[in-house]
Parts: C-alpha cells; structure tokens; sequence
C-alpha cells in the first residue's frame, strides 16, 4: 500500500513536471471513499459530485472512487494528508488513530439515541469543535453523513453477553470498539472493510458488527449465519478534505462547493434510513442469514455489559466531550 501511496505521489509530482494547468482545464477533486455505490456514502458523494459540477459550470470535476478502489481505510487519510486525493467521507471511528480521539465518543455503545438527538450533536457545537480539531492535521470538516445503527452478525446466535466469549470479531481501528468487544468476552480484531468478506469467508473472524447497507453492499450476509438486531451502535462519516488544497480554490468556486455540499448532506442524510431500511429486507428476502430480534431483558443485558465501557473511555475522549455529547443529545447544547 505505501507502494501505491508513493505511485500516487509520483504521478502527482509528474503532473506538475509536466507543466502548468491550462487556465481553462477543470479544477479535479478526487473524492476516494470504501463503500459501495449504492449506499448512503456512495449515493451521498455521487449527489455531491453532481451539484459541484453543475453549480461551477464544469469548472470543477468531482471524480468519485468508491469501494476502496485507491485506498483502504486508514490509507486514504494519509492520501489526504498528502494531498494524493482531496476529498473523503471516512467513518467517524477513523478519526481516533489520527491523534483526534473526541471523535470516538461516537463510537461509545448506545450513546445515540436517536438521529434527532444526533443532529443536536453534529450540527451544534461539539460538531463544530470536533472539525476545528481536524484543522492542525491539515483537514478541513465540512459535513456530517449518516449511516445508520449496527447491527452484530456471527456464525452463531448472539442473545446475551455470554455468547460472544471467545468469539474473533472484527472492528475498524477504534480504541472504544476494541473496549465494546472486550467488554463483552470477545477478541477484537482491526482489520481494513474491504478485508472483511473474505476474513468472514475464510473463518479469520468470526463475527463483525456493521450497518444493514455495508453488511448487504459488502455480502457479508452470504457468510454469516446470524445478526442481531442490536442498534448498539452508529456509523456516520465526517466529509473532509485536504485544507491547503480547500483554502487555495478560487473563493467563489468554492462558495459552489459549499452549497453543493450543504444539498448532498441534506440528501445522503434523508436517505440513509431507507436505504438501511431497505438493505435489511434484502437480506431478510435473501434467507442466507437469520435475523435474531432481542428480548427487553436481552438488551438490558448487552446494556449492562457494555456500560463500564464510557467509564473506561473517559480519559481517553476526555469527559468534557462525553459530557457534551450527552448533554446535546439529552436536548441541551
Ligand atoms: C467499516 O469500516 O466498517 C465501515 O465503517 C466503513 C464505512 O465507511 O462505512
């Protein structure tokens, strides 16, 4: 990967060897992401790569790499950091090994209670302090895209806590994700999302947990057995792009840019429910893969289980983000 990454690097270096732009060439934003097209990210980026481009009159061409086409993961930051691509919508989990640990309070189990309550978060201001910790690292925020809630799959049924002892399960690379699974008796495991299929495939991980869209879009229902309808947990994304590159555009290119991504997050955030919505029937039609719904005293088990997790987290994310994170949700700012 760091082969591609300097291959990246190389091809930009020979770029502008090779001169400079034509006055009248488009403004590129290449805008990398590991999902699938057809999902709440992918739709989002496809909307916003639309808008751009009508908005700045071709001035600007969005081109849109999905499936971790370019870059996996943790990858596609560095990329971004580089200036290899401008543009990326990663998980709000990905934030943390970057040295911006207040993101991870959204990883905290069950501390989204709803999307409403959410927005009161990403739209207030914790949202906006968590961007300007971006800022040092050479990133700019722009919006806040939904997902949605997770569910857990496995190759056996996961009813209770004790039913996840021993079991490999993959995370993407967050602190409190690892402390959710240990909290549990489980052995988290990081791995990159577009190693995760074949992982489930190959037995490397037993289980994983995800949103209906990725474990659809990503087949992950073809090999599991099992997934519980938890809502543990939220996926949601955090557009960025790369900050030198953003404060050096023509200012009223980049006021198109802005409305054309004020439109796109409007856009991805309404869909997202359906779109997970409609993934989970998929799955359920598919009849790969039984879906297990808990019992109130089930869940209050899982909640039990995994409420020392905040606890343990709280030096980490620090306690005025988890306090102002419950705060905002609770209906306070
Ligand atoms: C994952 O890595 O599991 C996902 O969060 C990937 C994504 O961008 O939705």
């Amino acid at each position: 990967m760091k082969l591609f990454l300097a291959a990246s690097m190389f091809v930009a270096v020979a770029a502008l060897v090779a001169g400079p732009a034509r006055a009248d060439d488009p403004i590129v934003i290449k805008f990398s992401h590991v999902v699938a097209p057809d999902t709440p990210k992918g739709k989002g980026a496809d909307k916003f790569k639309e808008l751009a481009e009508k908005y700045t009159n071709g001035k600007v061409r969005i081109e849109v790499y999905p499936n971790s086409q370019l870059y996996k993961d943790k990858e596609e930051v560095e990329a971004l950091q580089l200036g290899a691509v401008q543009m990326l919508a990663p998980s709000l989990a990905k934030f943390g090994p970057l040295g911006a640990k207040e993101f991870e309070v959204f990883d905290l189990p069950y501390i989204v209670p709803d999307k409403a309550a959410l927005r009161r978060v990403t739209d207030g201001a914790l949202g906006k302090s968590l961007f300007q910790k971006l800022e040092s690292k050479g990133i700019t925020g722009l919006a806040y895209w939904d997902n949605g809630f997770k569910i857990m799959s496995a190759n056996k049924p996961l009813r209770l806590p004790a039913d996840f002892q021993g079991l490999k399960m993959r995370i993407q690379s967050s602190k409190v994700l690892e402390a959710q699974f240990k909290a549990l008796g489980a052995q988290p495991q990081v791995m990159a999302f577009s190693d995760v299929y074949q992982a489930m495939q190959t037995g490397v991980v037993d289980g994983s947990e995800n949103t209906p869209s990725n474990m659809w879009s990503q087949k992950h229902f073809e090999v599991q057995k099992y997934a519980t309808l938890s809502n543990h947990g939220y996926i949601g994304y955090a557009v960025i792009v790369n900050k030198k590159f953003w404060d050096g555009l023509p200012a009223d290119i980049r006021s198109q840019l802005d409305k054309a991504m004020v439109e796109a997050t409007a856009y991805a955030n309404d869909l997202s429910q359906k779109e997970n919505d409609d993934a989970l029937a998929a799955m359920k039609a598919s009849g790969k893969i039984t879906f297990i719904e808990l019992t109130p005293e089930q869940t209050a088990a899982w909640r039990k289980a995994l409420e020392p997790v905040a606890t343990e987290m709280t030096a980490r994310i620090g306690k005025e983000t988890i306090d102002a994170f419950r705060q905002a949700t609770a209906g306070g700012n």
